[in-house]
């Protein structure tokens, strides 16, 4: 379907339907959608790999479900989807393909990119990260001094950083426990000095993570990075090639900053920034927790993409998280979506998760270049749910706002958790099904005042409950798991751009700040003038150079 053709969706006779249903069902209650379906808590699940889904607490009866497919039906969201799996080029913007499916597909598989199989040049590619990382795991590679690598660091920011720095927390416990791998995203020079600061330049590798090579935060922290090398080791420029290594799309800018391009990780424009972790970008993630494990991951990911291409629409996972999201979104004017995984390993999930939904949907003009007349991304937040519990989850269970939430629970704890820790899991994975409980069915005055709560204090410790929930639970965090869970994601953002037709893959709105920092840059170091700067700009730069004494 042409994106310039197509109905506007507020248009369409289905959204006009939704609309009226979503009237019609009024202020439904998750107390009274039980009582009149005592199968729903079984009955609304579905299985992916070893995803449980459970999206019974959600304001939706069957026929919201049906009403929310037919928009996506009348959006031809498969029909989108089929064009990403084949190649086609859908991120219209930047003219390109949109393959990350093609990471993580097998290596008899064929993916054509302008006539030309990528498929062979992704397990290359995949081979050659994974014999450098086996030589860094096993000494083999050595640093300028000929001492073993004990420290990797990441640098790189984004895409380029969040993925890989996310799936090493959530994989620790899969990681060689005696390598210490850090990740500089910053351009503050905080964040470099904390990652180096103990570290041993005769022992430490640079990752150099940029798809563009001239993102100024890498490139200044690379440059930091390369002097501290040569100063730790008394060396000049040779010493740069037993250190540095690059993941890049950009040869030429790899070669100019002095990295040799036969220690460098390519990866291919059809590959966005934050659909990137599972390519060359994730090199850091494979030395730590090896090549087979890293294979682990993608087959995890290439699970779920099979699932999202063939799965029916009632069955299809990614298309039901994605339509629940536009349900609130659009339907219930919920501005944001939380996300809270009870397990500490996925601290930083949802700040990765973050970049992949706001990234990709947080555009107000559509794929057509009109404006959209619709809610478009939500804001995604949460962090682990436990620490939540005690912060933030007030707000949730008796402020004003509706705040969708996924929970994400594992009924077993990490392998290698200390024996006196196992006991603890049980308590966690309370905490994760009572507080799904508590906000879908809260709590009525009469049951406050049956625990005897004095009348002027029962408003206060009543809880309406019917805040949506899904739960999502697995036995174990594996890497496979992972990827799944990825993999899942990616989809939802996918199948939420193809309905409010926006290009989910370009990121326009990110280019203006980095512009202006640019000029602003020498107004702080020299005083010089930038012309039309504003009056509140000019000012603040004014009051920072005196206060920096200039
Ligand atoms: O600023 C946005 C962005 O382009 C992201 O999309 C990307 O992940 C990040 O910058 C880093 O880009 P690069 O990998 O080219 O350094």
């Amino acid at each position: 379907m042409n994106a310039d053709s197509r109905t506007r969706l507020d248009q369409t006779s289905e959204w006009a339907a939704l609309s009226k249903h979503r009237e019609q069902l009024g202020e439904v209650q998750l107390r009274d959608l039980f009582a009149a379906d005592p199968a729903r808590g079984t009955a609304y699940t579905l299985q992916v790999g070893d995803l449980h889904i459970d999206y019974s607490k959600h304001l939706v009866t069957g026929e919201t479900l049906t009403l929310l497919r037919e928009l996506a039906a009348a959006t031809d969201v498969f029909g989108l989807r089929d064009a990403m799996f084949r190649g086609e080029k859908i991120n219209t913007t930047e003219d390109r393909a949109v393959l990350h499916t093609a990471l993580r597909a097998p290596r008899d598989a064929v993916i054509e990119v302008d006539g030309e199989n990528v498929v062979p040049a992704v397990h290359a590619v995949l081979d050659k990260m994974s014999a450098f990382s086996e030589r860094v795991r096993s000494g083999e590679w050595t640093g300028h001094t000929g001492k073993r690598i004990k420290n990797v660091v990441n640098i790189g920011i984004g895409g380029s950083d969040l993925g890989p720095a996310m799936a090493y927390e959530v994989l620790r416990s899969f990681t060689d426990r005696d390598l210490t791998v850090r990740f500089v995203s910053n351009v503050d020079g905080a964040d470099l000095h904390e990652a180096v600061r103990d570290l041993d330049p005769a022992e430490t590798l640079f990752i150099i993570a940029s798809k563009t090579f001239t993102t100024i935060e890498t490139i200044t922290n690379a440059t930091s990075a390369r002097d501290w090398l040569l100063t730790g080791l008394k060396a000049d420029q040779d010493a740069v090639a037993k250190h540095f290594v690059a993941l890049s799309t950009n040869a030429e800018k790899v070669s100019d900053f002095g990295i040799d391009t036969a220690n460098m990780f390519e990866f291919w424009d059809w590959v966005g920034g934050r659909y990137s972790y599972d390519s060359a970008i994730g090199l850091s993630l494979m030395i730590a927790i090896g090549p087979d494990r890293f294979r682990e991951m993608l087959d995890g990911f290439h699970l779920v993409d099979e699932h999202f291409r063939t799965a029916p629409a009632e069955s299809n996972v990614p298309l039901l998280m994605g339509l629940l999201g536009i349900w609130y979104g659009n339907f219930h004017d919920a501005q944001s979506h939380a996300v809270l995984p009870y397990s500490h390993y996925l601290s930083k999930f949802t700040a990765y998760l973050q970049q992949l939904d706001m990234e990709s949907n947080g555009k107000y003009v559509g794929r057509d270049g009109k404006e959209v007349g619709w809610q478009t991304g939500p804001v995604v937040w949460g962090t682990p749910g436990t620490n939540g519990q005690h912060a933030y989850y007030q707000l949730i269970h008796q402020g004003t706002k509706l705040i969708p939430a996924d929970f994400i629970g594992f009924a077993e704890p990490v392998a290698d958790l200390l024996p006196g820790l196992v006991a603890q899991h049980d308590l966690l994975m309370a905490n994760f099904f009572a507080q799904t409980q508590a906000l879908a069915f809260g709590k009525t005055p009469d049951e406050v005042r049956a625990e005897g709560v004095a009348e002027e204090l029962v408003p206060h410790k009543t809880f309406k409950g019917n805040h949506p929930t899904t739960t999502i639970l697995a036995k174990s965090l594996t890497p496979s798991v992972l990827g799944q869970l990825i993999a899942l994601y990616e989809h939802k953002v996918f199948v939420q751009g193809a309905v409010w037709n926006i290009d989910s893959f370009d990121q326009w709105g990110v280019e203006l700040g980095k512009v202006l920092a640019k000029r602003v840059e020498p107004a702080l170091t020299e005083g010089a003038e930038v012309p039309d700067l504003d009056g509140s700009t000019t000012a603040l730069v004014a009051k920072y150079r005196d206060l920096r004494g200039r």
